[in-house]
């Protein structure tokens, strides 16, 4: 009895853990809520979509799996070299023989190494490709989305998805799927090679992995639950971030500095606490795999020893001490993989998350699309009409347009007035087919919106933002927009919208840099390179929304004149706040909570004595007392 001892002491020891880890299991519960974020797509679905973007890489992964047969091959059979010179040492032998073997070994070490470095470089490559393919798909899909459907995405999120989840989504192949094969592999290998070594001494091996199994589950458990904090408090953090940042401003001005502060000191301080705990749960499976396999190789010797003395194993298997060796190496390499399977399900899950989070953007169908049979117009005339036309952003929310009807004939000049969120964006947005109407139609040349091309109808509408984006680069490049136009055509576009002298009086001219928020830019000056870059595309109407903020009268009176004379080339639609501008206008609209309240020239209006004199009135003698 008093021989086996020493397993009963392994055994009890093992048993206490596992009570121990699983008394945890029943104590410690999952705080933290499900995440924002529920899976809904099963883990088969996604891998059958994810393995579409990997077919057109199949070489690779074939060339990568063969290379890791080979570095496995190394693994699995310089344990049986080793146990063989361990034998052969043993008598007497000759120095020659052993030399080699050493080279034999050698040679499979390098074998093995080159094929490992070879396997990583091509799969790396491949996985960078895939994140580009992930990355592009996204970004070509973002841009055929309506603004509907952009308006109801934060742009952050946007942002994610197309950079850090298309990289998570690639660790699936170049991580994830790399190792399981590698370890699934080298796990059978190496239980195979032992079986042929001594099939006794497996046995007891493999009287362990009940509790690798039980081990690994229990893990699972405790780190999904710490990396669901983790996420969730890096999350806190990013949100934070990202509204803070932006409105740094305005902390600053209301120097609610300290406050704020405060609040992002308890985030990071809690995601530190979040992080603490992930490496805790590795911190107690690590160890605890290791004590396994301390006890795995001690019951190895004791029984390997005991049979090698006695001459026979248990059942009367001869062992020797080459046998032992490669033994000693092999459990070694069969606790190994198993630890980084268990790990790897964790990026295996975040992976499926992010996928599923692109997914969800790449399954949303655009809902302003152009009907198969939609027209190409090569040339917009001008007619502009609404006949009884209905629209809300909502679907339940209230009506934003009721019933607008007007007309607007090739060649005049319309203007749209009224007070701030009566409508008059929303009108401009909807002659650009930017959105669906609910009721009605929209009309250009007596075609519905939704029966022309939508490329063809922006390249003939020249819109004109209210508030004018500016994107980073230099002020050529936010005028030609990647189109390639000599310097001399810009400069002669931007003399007829009155930018010119503004151009001009920059240090660096057309190669001014644009900063990030278009801040170097006043609102009246970007609102003048915003002419000069419809103007650049020769539209065939144009769509101007004209700033509400604060405009110097210098500024102001260039952006006038430059109206008045945009206005006389062509059909125009214009939404004005200074009445003065569109006097001359062919027809003026005046709209209140989305209805057309009166309609006329501006010596009509003014002779009725309603909205339109008494605005205009009220802007004149301001524009006097100023
Ligand atoms: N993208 C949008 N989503 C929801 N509501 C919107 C959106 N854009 C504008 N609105 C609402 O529609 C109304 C009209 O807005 P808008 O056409 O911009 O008015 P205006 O240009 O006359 O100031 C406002 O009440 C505004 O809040
Ligand atoms: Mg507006």
């Amino acid at each position: 009895m008093r021989e086996y001892f020493p397993i009963i002491v392994v055994g009890a020891t093992l048993g206490l853990i596992s009570i121990a880890m699983l008394v945890a299991y029943v104590i410690v519960k999952s705080k933290v809520k499900a995440q924002a974020f529920e899976r809904t797509v099963s883990d088969k679905e996604i891998i059958k979509r994810l393995a579409r973007y990997a077919k057109p890489y199949y070489p690779s992964f074939i060339a990568v799996l063969m290379l890791t047969l080979v570095s496995i091959a190394y693994q699995i059979l310089s344990p049986y070299l080793v146990g063989y010179v361990e034998e052969m040492i043993k008598d007497e032998f000759v120095l020659g023989d052993l030399f080699k073997m050493v080279i034999l070994y050698f040679g499979m070490l390098l074998v093995s190494v080159l094929s490992s470095y070879f396997q990583a470089v091509i799969l790396q490559k491949t996985g960078q490709k895939i994140i580009s393919d992930i990355r592009e798909e996204t970004f070509a899909h973002i841009e055929s989305l309506s603004h509907e459907q952009l308006n109801g995405i934060p742009v952050g999120k946007l942002v994610t998805r197309v950079s850090n989840d298309a990289e998570s989504v690639s660790r699936v192949f170049t991580n994830v799927a790399a190792n399981l094969v590698k370890n699934v592999f080298i796990v059978v290998g190496v239980l195979a090679a032992m079986l042929v070594l001594n099939y006794e001494l497996t046995l007891i091996i493999l009287c362990f992995v009940p509790f690798i199994i039980l081990f690994t589950l229990l893990f699972r458990h405790f780190s999904r639950m710490a990396y669901r904090r983790e996420k969730e408090k890096t999350s806190d953090i990013n949100a934070f971030l990202s509204e803070n940042l932006s409105g740094m401003k305005v902390i600053q001005s209301f120097n609610a500095d300290g406050d704020k502060y405060d609040e992002f000191y308890d985030k990071t301080r809690q995601h530190g606490k979040a992080v603490l705990g992930t490496i805790f749960v590795f911190g107690i499976f690590r160890p605890i795999v290791y004590v396994l396999y301390t006890f795995a190789v001690l019951v190895l010797f004791y029984f390997g020893a005991k049979g090698y003395l006695d001459g026979a194993s248990l059942f009367g298997q001869a062992i020797t001490g080459g046998v032992i060796v490669s033994f000693y190496m092999y459990i070694e390499r069969f606790f190994d993989p198993i630890q980084s399977l268990a790990e790897q399900f964790n990026v295996l899950q975040s992976a499926f998350a992010s996928a599923e989070k692109i997914f969800t953007i790449m399954d949303m169908e655009p809902t302003v699309r152009d009907r198969e049979d939609a027209i190409e117009l090569d040339e917009i005339k001008g007619d502009v009409e609404f006949k009884n036309v209905w629209f809300r952003y909502d679907e339940d929310g209230d009506w934003i347009l009721k019933d607008v009807s007007f007309k607007i004939n090739a060649g005049e000049t319309a203007a749209f007035v009224g007070s701030t969120g009566s409508g008059k964006t929303t009108i401009l947005s909807l002659i650009c087919h930017n959105y669906d109407v609910q009721k009605g139609q929209v009309l250009i040349d007596g075609h519905d919106v939704r029966d022309i091309k939508t490329s063809s109808l922006r390249k003939r509408l020249g819109q004109m933002p209210q508030d004018v984006f500016l994107f980073t680069g230099t002020v050529r490049s936010n005028l030609t927009l990647g189109d390639d136009i000599p310097d001399e055509e810009i400069m002669n576009v931007c003399r007829e919208v009155n930018a010119d002298k503004l151009v001009t009086s920059l240090k660096d001219g057309l190669d001014e840099k644009v900063l990030v928020g278009s801040e170097n830019f006043s609102a009246g000056e970007r609102q003048l390179l915003s002419f000069a870059r419809m103007s650049l595309r020769h539209p065939d109407v144009i769509i101007l929304d004209e700033a509400t903020s604060n405009i110097d009268t210098e500024t102001e009176q260039l952006i006038k004149a430059s109206i008045d004379k945009m206005m006389k080339k062509g059909t125009a639609l214009v939404v004005a706040h200074r009445l003065s501008t569109i006097k001359n206008s062919d027809k003026i609209f005046v709209l209140s909570h989305g209805e057309i309240i009166e309609r006329g020239n501006h010596a009509e209006l003014i002779a009725k004595k309603g909205r339109y004199c008494e605005l205009y009135t009220l802007q004149t003698r301001k524009e006097l007392l100023a």
